[in-house]
């Protein structure tokens, strides 16, 4: 059976994702856990792009050793400069170069023609070549330009040293069949097609991304280009659990083989959601909530006398457990170790006393606590890991007579103490108010949802918002059994991240 290369690009076209802002530390966990799920290349980010798109991609080039570690860059000398002196110390460096090709794009944004486009893309490739024999050339807008301008500039940038030619459907625009036939297009006209790998990247403007994505490969490409739930400019990528999971569960149909350990999938979708404050949808295939439960009788009878009877996909296959044993109050230590290398966590002992300590807390609340309580609380002992400022009392009065009336205590970051208290229109909003005062840093709430971790009325509740300063999306969470506490967790996230992001800006 043949193989295909999985090319996560969750890290730059995720990231451009709007308000999916992730930090430096961020970028470096979700790329280890990318290197732990095995795909082959990790598109790390654009380091021309920004300073800290630079940095990023320079740390995960030094850190992940498994995957190939790709920089983007547009077809510019001193950006593929830029793109090498931030990749250079990966195991397995790429470069990979986009220019548009689409007359659209070259009319209207490039200013360049045909010729023009030609020989830059021929030129940059070769530039790329200097530095690394492993380049990739991608032209944009691929599936709305001239198919034979498009063989024309496949086969030139092949023969300047292009190892891999990836095919983007930029705008979400080609249909399954017509895509399909554009990929077996060019290995019909392009001599030297099989002198590189041809790749696809598919935009999910019309929800088409996964389904031309895997007509594509049918068609010979041996590359995909996705991102983890999908996340990504616009609609998003393919998403690469439900392309692998398509591969691997009808390889009956494809004959086609993937490097990918599936069982952490699951891991990894949890982790992008929540460092990028993404939520899965609940019916999102594979690993949303709802993906492997099923509620109608006729269904559950057949699923308890055979599985097979109404599902495709073993849960386990994917890493979602098997909710074996319930921790509660009288757990130890041991288990809840035990339960959370189930659930795809590896902390260090400093980190595992603390989300012990928080367990504890919690069992004291909560009768049975289940594995998407143990998730969430992980999540948020792991937020307040590089804190700026860490809050460390909330008190609120309020009620139907009263003033909403909120104090709040801070640790700041050098060990000081700050209390001070305010009014607001409800709990929240004194909350806020308070901490403002503190902080004291300008931003606009844009975006504020609760919801809860399990059913019943002790369930955690988990807090996403957004704010806004200076033009910057900046995505915070919390959670807590009190949702007064856990908005209040939630917005220090948010403001921590902005802090760092402001601090790293007038570094
Ligand atoms: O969608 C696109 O065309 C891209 C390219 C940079 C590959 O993201
Ligand atoms: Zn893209």
């Amino acid at each position: 059976m043949d193989n295909v290369i999985i090319f996560d690009t969750t890290l730059r076209d995720g990231e451009q994702a709007a308000g999916a802002m992730l930090n430096i530390q961020e970028k470096l966990e979700i790329a280890k856990q990318l290197e732990r799920l095995g795909v082959d290349v990790i598109e790390a980010g654009f380091p021309a792009s920004s300073p800290g798109d630079f940095e990023a991609v320079k740390l995960i080039a030094r850190e992940v050793r498994y995957s190939s570690i790709c920089a983007l860059t547009h077809a510019n000398a001193k950006a593929i400069d830029t793109a090498w002196e931030a990749v250079k110390e990966a195991m397995r460096p790429r470069i990979h170069v986009f220019l548009s090709t689409s007359d659209i794009h070259m009319a209207h944004q490039l200013k360049k023609n045909r010729d023009e486009v030609m020989s830059l893309a021929v030129e940059m490739v070769k530039r790329a070549r200097s530095y690394t024999d492993d380049v990739e050339f991608s032209p944009m807008d691929a599936s709305r330009t001239d198919p034979e301008f498009l063989h024309a500039i496949v086969q030139a940038t092949i023969e300047a040293g292009a190892t891999t030619v990836n095919i983007p459907d930029t705008v979400g625009y080609a249909i399954p069949e017509e895509f399909g036939k554009l990929i077996r297009g060019i290995f019909e006209n392009v001599p030297n097609a099989d002198k590189a790998v041809i790749s696809v990247h598919c935009h999910n403007d019309l929800g088409l991304a996964v389904a031309n994505s895997l007509e594509a490969v049918r068609q010979g490409a041996r590359q995909v280009e996705c991102t983890v739930n999908g996340i990504g400019e616009r609609a998003g990528n393919a998403s690469m659990e439900e392309i692998v999971m398509a591969l691997k569960t009808r390889k009956d149909f494809f004959y086609l083989t993937t490097r990918i350990d599936t069982t952490q999938i699951y891991p990894s979708s949890r982790l992008v959601s929540e460092r990028t404050g993404f939520p899965v949808q609940p019916n999102k295939a594979i690993v949303g909530h709802n993906a492997f439960r099923h509620q109608s009788g006729i269904h559950q009878d057949g699923i308890i006398k055979q599985a097979i009877t109404y599902e495709i996909i073993d849960p386990k296959d994917v890493g979602i457990p098997a909710s074996s044993l319930v921790l509660g109050k009288l757990s130890g230590r041991h288990a809840f170790r035990e339960r959370l290398a189930e659930l795809g966590y590896t902390l260090n002992e400093e980190d595992l006393n603390r989300a012990f300590v928080a367990f504890k807390e919690l069992a004291d609340k909560k009768k049975e606590v289940t594995d998407r309580d143990i998730e969430s609380l992980v999540a948020q002992e792991m937020r307040t890991v590089s804190e700026v400022y860490h809050l460390d009392h909330i008190q609120v009065s309020c009620g139907d007579h009263s003033v909403p009336t909120a104090t709040v205590r801070l640790i700041g970051p050098r060990g000081e103490v700050f209390a001070d208290a305010a009014l607001g229109t409800g709990p929240v909003d004194a909350v806020y108010k308070a901490i403002n005062r503190i902080i004291g840093v300008p931003n606009r709430l844009t975006e504020f949802t609760v919801s809860s971790v399990t059913a019943g009325i002790d369930a955690i509740g988990e807090v996403l918002i957004r704010i806004e300063s200076d033009g910057v999306t900046y995505t915070g969470r919390g959670s807590a059994t009190d949702i007064i506490v856990a908005s209040a967790r939630a917005y220090m996230n948010a403001l921590n991240r902005l802090l760092a992001a402001k601090g790293r800006r007038s570094a």
